[in-house]
């Protein structure tokens, strides 16, 4: 089954309660975490985090682009977030062995990203323990850029690399994600889908969700 995954950094924060009510038909809500350190940007972070938690009981997917993640993994668990996924490119070896131990520990699920420049075989020694594998389709650190198909072979390394060990790893993808990228990410094995301003620039969203979880041929997931 595909989910859709509505990423707020598109929404209007001055009234973020009646944006996220606006797209709970989705399967999760996507929180964009930066320090503009690891990304040339600065979002949101726990305080937001607990607010949302606070008005919504949709699963919270929590995307931290920041440098050295284990430093905080655990307190965007324990500040609500359902899913913590943060950046291989960020930190050493064992502090991600760390970051997901902890995640584990404290009962959620854990996620690891890769840039576009950061080859799929970097995740191959983690998904074994890994709930979710996010692949940027775009740099990161800004919503309304253009997709990069170049990513599409990734996805499907990824997706080989995951059923052939026989793991139930989820594969996100993330950045520029329409209604043809959506095809195109699905059909080379992704099953989570992050959008911001397509979904958030649609006349009617709960629609827009709709058709990027089952409106097109999506023939492998269905
Ligand atoms: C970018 C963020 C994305 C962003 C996607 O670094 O990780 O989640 O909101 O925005 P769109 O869907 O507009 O490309
Ligand atoms: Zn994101």
């Amino acid at each position: 089954m595909v989910k859709i995954a509505p990423s707020i950094l598109s929404a209007d924060f001055a009234k973020l309660g009646n944006e996220i009510e606006s797209v709970k038909s989705a399967d999760y809500l996507h929180i964009d975490v930066m320090d503009g350190i690891f990304v040339p940007n600065i979002s949101i972070g726990l305080p937001v985090l607990e607010s949302v938690r606070k008005t919504t009981d949709m699963a919270l997917d929590v995307h931290l682009m920041i440098t050295s993640p284990l430093r905080y993994t655990a307190r965007f668990a324990q500040s609500g977030a359902d899913i913590v996924v943060f950046h291989v490119e960020a930190q050493p070896h064992d502090d991600t062995v760390a970051a997901i131990d902890e995640l584990r520990r404290l009962g959620k699920k854990a996620g690891l990203s890769v840039k576009p420049g950061t080859p799929a075989e970097v995740l191959f020694p983690y998904i074994d323990n890994l709930d979710v594998v996010l692949v940027m389709t775009v740099e990161p650190g800004f919503g309304g850029q253009e997709f990069i198909s170049a990513m599409l072979p990734k996805i499907t390394q990824l997706r080989r690399a995951i059923d052939s060990r026989g793991l139930s790893c989820e594969i996100e993808v993330d950045g520029g994600i329409d209604l043809k990228t959506s095809r195109l990410c699905v059909e080379a094995g992704a099953n989570i889908l992050v959008s911001g301003s397509e979904i958030f620039r649609a006349p009617d969203r709960a629609e827009r969700i709709k058709e990027l979880r089952t409106g097109i041929n999506y023939t492998l997931f269905r």
